[in-house]
């Protein structure tokens, strides 16, 4: 199989990297990737328009595109890529409202009879004004921009002030419809499904940590860091879990929507039972970087049947390992007032069940330089969550650049 991965960021990486170990895989390429990828061996290609997509996956007689990032899951390149014949695994841009439309999400896991905060959608100022003077504050009010905001697009309000400065932030930024959802109380876990419009491979469950410190009233980041199993699921929560995605499933295509792709469930287990928060339909950031190195089965193998839809009656078997991802930053970061283009020195190979994820670099003079927020990420795998944990801050004190910060918690 000749591949292309679409993305530039540590889950990209990952995906190549896991890719890369499958007996079928010919030649693997990521576009555009990044110099640390390239660093690591992966061939990287500057392309990353649809047009231009398009033509290097015909020059080089791609088997299957695998994409990264949101924006090119919404985007039209899966339907110019399968008009060409070309095998893209990514759900269409109607089953892209699941992330894209919030609204969209709730009716299809209203539908489902799934768990889900009440909530109610306000169209415009009036309405949303109309939802916060009646809300008691016994509980926060969770206010939430309708389509993608790149994780900030949620706020939390304690009170009427809080929420009314909320709403008028999100709608300016994100415009109308605003959703308004109860505040549940629990921990969060994210679930991964591989799905090919009828069936689906479980990938398996992680914990991302989303704030910059441990304060969680500290400032929110694209994530932190992740292990993987989140561990605290019983049977019955993991039963729960797959039936999630079943009846989701069947919803979409009964709904002449079925879904194919990664489909991601934002979760919270509370003293209730197990509650989605919400879909997004790609593999997280950084959860992939902390889920994959624990699959043991050939991954590409499995992507092709999901591309095919074919996946009815695969398994996929994991090593009995836990995982931890930490992930390194730049300094500032998530402010805009970041300490950039500093060379990142990295030991010439890592330790044994570790493994380095390359997301916000270039090279420049030959030097790997920090250009982005969260720049890499090291994960390690052992018998224990605790094991592994060691491992990846080991590794990571080795990784030096000027203003270099990592959260020194991550899988406690
Ligand atoms: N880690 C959360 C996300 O990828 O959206």
């Amino acid at each position: 199989m000749r591949v292309l991965v679409v993305g530039k960021g540590g889950r990209e990486h990952a995906l190549a990297t896991k890719i890369a170990e499958s007996k079928s895989l010919e030649r693997i390429w990521v576009a555009p990737g990044n110099s640390g990828m390239k660093k690591m061996g992966l061939e990287c290609v500057a392309v990353e328009s649809t047009p231009e997509i398009l033509i290097f996956c015909k020059e080089q007689k791609i088997d299957l595109v695998v994409l990264g990032p949101e924006g090119a899951i919404l985007s039209d390149l899966k339907e110019n890529l399968e008009a060409q014949g070309i095998l893209c695994l990514a759900p269409s841009q109607k089953a892209g409202q699941l992330e894209a439309s919030k609204a969209f999400c709730k009716k299809v896991l209203v539908d489902a009879g799934l768990k889900t905060a009440a909530f109610e959608v306000a169209k415009d100022e009036l309405s949303a004004l109309e939802m916060v003077a009646k809300h008691d504050f016994s509980k926060p009010l969770v206010i939430k921009a309708d389509g993608l905001a790149q994780g900030k697009g949620v706020h939390v309000c304690a009170n009427q002030d809080q929420a009314k400065k909320a709403a008028q932030e999100l709608a300016t930024h994100y415009g109308f419809p605003l959703l308004f959802e109860q505040c549940l109380i629990g921990q969060e876990l994210s679930a991964f499904a591989l799905c090919d419009g009828n069936d689906f491979v479980f990938l398996g469950t992680a914990c991302d940590y989303k704030r910059i410190t441990p304060d969680p009233f500290s400032l929110n980041t694209g994530g932190m860091g992740a292990y993987s199993p989140c561990g605290f699921l019983t049977p019955e929560d993991e039963i729960e879990v797959l039936n999630i995605f079943k009846k989701s499933l069947k919803v979409l295509k009964d709904q002449n929507t079925p879904f194919s792709g990664f489909l991601f469930a934002g979760l919270m287990k509370t003293a209730e039972g197990l509650y989605i928060l919400e879909f997004n339909v790609r593999m997280g950031d950084p959860e992939t970087q902390a889920l994959l190195p624990r699959i043991k089965s050939d991954f590409l193998d499995l992507l092709v049947k999901a591309a095919k839809v074919q996946l009815k009656g695969q398994k996929i078997e994991f090593f009995d390992q836990n995982s931890v991802h930490v992930v390194a930053v730049s300094g500032g970061y998530p402010t805009n007032q970041m300490i950039l283009g500093k060379e990142i020195r990295t030991p010439q190979s890592t330790a044994e069940g570790t493994q380095l994820f390359f997301a916000g670099v270039m090279e420049q003079q030959g030097q790997l330089v920090n250009t982005g927020g969260r720049v890499l990420g090291v994960t390690a795998v052992a018998e224990t969550r605790s094991q592994a944990r060691e491992m990846a801050y080991r590794e990571i004190k080795n990784i030096h650049f000027e203003g270099i910060y990592f959260r020194e918690d991550i899988g406690l």
